[in-house]
């Protein structure tokens, strides 16, 4: 079982994948959380080259990094663990890309598609929690956590396309991709949500 989290900046999905795992694992399930960009010793590099604000990266790079930053990621890390019967949580994955590389930069739809295609190896997740949070909400939430990453420092409309894109992407899935708002509810009640989501998948 392969589960993603994704949602805009300052949604959530980092406090609610650490909390899953620890639900499914007391249930007895073997689990795997991991993250993109970043679940590699080659993708941790490529991670800080695209989160780091100073550098300048034009938009087809950026897709390629993150391309070659999942392709390390799917057959190093996410693949083995399936085989090995692990339940596996990835802390953002293929819609990001879409959501950001599409909905965000401006990229083509069917460029972005196809190097996801590659990258992932056509590996697609049984199930996807959308955490969807206004951007206004997100970026102090985020805030919190840090200081501002090179795409948490992009203007409000930058996010607004992204989180536009990803509702869009939810719409044309519903079955994988569920939806769960995080503006007004707290933590608790979103793990709540999340949990009732997973048991019904599994
Ligand atoms: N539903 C919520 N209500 C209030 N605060 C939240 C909620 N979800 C997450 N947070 C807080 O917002 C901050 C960002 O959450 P995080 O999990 O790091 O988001 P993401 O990984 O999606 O960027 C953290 O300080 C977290 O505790
Ligand atoms: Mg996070």
């Amino acid at each position: 079982m392969f589960i993603t989290f994704e949602g805009p900046e300052g949604c959530g999905k980092s406090t609610h994948s650490k909390k899953l795992k620890s639900y499914l694992e007391g249930k007895g399930h073997k689990v795997l959380l991991t993250q993109e960009p970043g679940g590699t010793q080659v993708g941790k590099h490529i991670r800080s080259l695209l989160l780091n604000p100073e550098s300048v990266l034009d938009e087809t790079t950026e897709v390629y990094l993150f391309a070659a930053d999942r392709s390390e990621h799917v057959s190093k890390v996410v693949l083995p663990a399936l085989k090995e019967g692990k339940v596996v949580i990835s802390d953002r994955y293929v819609d990001s890309t879409l959501a950001y590389q599409i909905g965000g930069r401006g990229l083509p739809e069917d460029l972005v598609r196809y190097i996801n295609m590659v990258s992932s190896k056509g590996l697609i997740p049984d199930l996807t929690l959308l955490l969807d949070v206004s951007p206004e909400v997100g970026i102090k939430r985020a805030a919190q956590v840090g200081a501002a990453d090179r795409f948490e420092k992009e203007k409000i409309q930058f996010h607004q396309k992204v989180r536009a894109k990803y509702l869009e992407l939810a719409q044309n899935d519903p079955e994988r991709i569920k939806v769960i708002k995080t503006d007004s509810r707290d933590i608790d009640k979103v793990q709540e949500k999340i949990r009732g989501i997973v048991e019904t998948k599994l």
